[in-house]
This record gives C-alpha cells, sequence and structure tokens, in this order.
C-alpha cells in the first residue's frame, strides 16, 4: 500500500494545490488522458503544469505514453483540468493513488469526469483509428477499487452505476460529433486485467457478453467517480481488433501507433465537446 499519510490528508492537500493552480478559472471538467492520447496536453492554453510527484499520494507512474502530469489551464477558451496518466490495474491492486487522484480533483471543486482509453475492437464495424463513446461497462477485472472500508466523506458503501456513463452527456457528445463530421460509434466497455492482451477465446467471450470494445483501464476511475458524485463520460480510441479478429501482431507500440492515427479526431472531438458537457 501507498498509504503514508490518511488519504483525506492527501486528498485536502492536494486538491488545496490543484485549487491554487486553477486561478480562478473553476474548472468544471477534468480529462483524463489514455495511452497515445497524451497530445491535447499540448492543446492546453494558459497552462499550470504540476507533476503527480507533488500531488501528495498522487500514482507515480511507469508506462510509456503516460507522463504524470496535472494540467489546470483552457482549451479552446474553456477552463480544464488535465490529468495526463494514471497507474493501471495491471501494475498494481492498489486502487488508493486512483482514488486520490480522482477524489482530489472533485474536492477542488471539478464535477465531470472525461475518461479516454485506447481499446480493441469487438466489432467489424468499429474500425482501427475510430472512436467510440461509451454507452455502459462491464467490470470484468476481478477487482473493485472501492472494496474495503467505505470511507463515507466521499461516498456512500452502497450505490447504484445504471447510469455510470451519464445519459445527458452521452447525448451532447453524439450532437458535437455529428457538427464537427466525426464518426462517434457506441458502445460497452469490457476491461481486462491485463497485462496481456487478450486471447481470442476471451475476445469471443466478451463479444458474447454484449462488448464492443476490450481495454485495461476507465472502469475503476468510473466507479471511484460515481461514487464521489461525479458525472462521467468517456470515449475510446480504437488502436486494434481484439485478438483473433484481424492478423495484426498486439503489442504497446501499436497501441500507441494506432492511438496516434486517432488522436486528431479525439482532440477534435474533446475541444468541442468541452463547451457543452
Ligand atoms: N485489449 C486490451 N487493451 C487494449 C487493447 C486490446 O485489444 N487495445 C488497446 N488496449
Amino acid at each position: 500500500m501507498t498509504e503514508q499519510q490518511p488519504h483525506e490528508e492527501n486528498v485536502r492537500r492536494s486538491a488545496g494545490r490543484i485549487h491554487a493552480a486553477c486561478r480562478g478559472l473553476a474548472p468544471k471538467i477534468a480529462i483524463i488522458l489514455g495511452s497515445g492520447l497524451g497530445g491535447l496536453a499540448a492543446k492546453i492554453d494558459d497552462a499550470v503544469v504540476l507533476n503527480y510527484g507533488d500531488l501528495p499520494g498522487f500514482p507515480i507512474l511507469t508506462v510509456a505514453g503516460h507522463a504524470g502530469q496535472l494540467i489546470v489551464g483552457k482549451l479552446d477558451g474553456v477552463p480544464v483540468v488535465v490529468l495526463n496518466g494514471r497507474k493501471h490495474f495491471y501494475e498494481t491492486s492498489d486502487s488508493y493513488p486512483l482514488k486520490t487522484m480522482i477524489r482530489a480533483v472533485h474536492t477542488a471543486g471539478v464535477a465531470t469526469l472525461f475518461l479516454s482509453n485506447a481499446a480493441g475492437s469487438l466489432r467489424p464495424h468499429i474500425g482501427v483509428s475510430q472512436l467510440m463513446l461509451i454507452t455502459d461497462h462491464i467490470n470484468f477485472l476481478g477487482l473493485n477499487p472501492l472494496v474495503g472500508p467505505n470511507d463515507d466523506t466521499f461516498g456512500p458503501r452502497f450505490f447504484p452505476v445504471a447510469d455510470a456513463w451519464d445519459p445527458n452527456l452521452r447525448a451532447r457528445m453524439k450532437q458535437v460529433a455529428a457538427q464537427q463530421g466525426i464518426t462517434l460509434h457506441e458502445g460497452v466497455y469490457v476491461a481486462f486485467r491485463g497485462p496481456s492482451f487478450e486471447t481470442p477465446a476471451e475476445i469471443r467471450m466478451a463479444q458474447s457478453w454484449g462488448g464492443d470494445a476490450v481495454g485495461m483501464s476507465s472502469v475503476p476511475d468510473c466507479l471511484i467517480a460515481r461514487h464521489c458524485g461525479m458525472k462521467v463520460v468517456g470515449v475510446s480510441c480504437i488502436t486494434n481488433m481484439g485478438a483473433g479478429l484481424s492478423d495484426e501482431k498486439l503489442s504497446h507500440a501499436h497501441t500507441l501507433e494506432n492511438a496516434a492515427k486517432g488522436a486528431a479526431a479525439f482532440e477534435r472531438l474533446v475541444s468541442a465537446a468541452v463547451k457543452v458537457l
């Protein structure tokens, strides 16, 4: 466990630093950038950059393609917080750093969390380098980040997730995508633990469950955010077809390469979306 100090104390201290970095901007939305989607960070104007290492309880990152910086500034004139990088559950079973990160942003006054990730497609019509709006998820991590004693300061012990991926925000995302001429598929995201990619049999299983894309992130983030009452919206950038659905050989380099191809549309979509979310 990374819990050197009481969790609440770390959340409060990190939230204080984020609040100071906001300089009165009052951002309503925080964006977590997924693998290969970090380019959006460079689009933030009037940026104040905080390294995760300077935010008590934040994750210390180890994966290539994840920077470990929190940026406060404006995206196309709209105040935002950008979280460039997070800790995955293939790196640790410890949800403490992710909880600190999301709860600190929420405590600093941010109401909505925009999640992004790289994912493998389970459906032929959802192609590589295209975007998928997450409508729902299946938690196949074998882990829920809220297991353990509940901290009532942040949210209730039991909470519903029937509308985890906010229906109103999803409707707005679809409108924005249509206005921008960006193809935005919709589907169910299935979270696998990783770090291995799936087997073809696992991919067939996820298809039969009603999944549309597979990945190794975002579900814990969504659950932590919903627990403390944040609204959540999310987009997957499809970097490959699920194992066995094509001849591609899966690797992290392949993920980053194809995420880069979808990044321009992703950045355009997010820049337009923050104005209406
Ligand atoms: N599986 C799991 N995670 C992923 C994939 C995949 O096919 N592509 C990108 N992230």
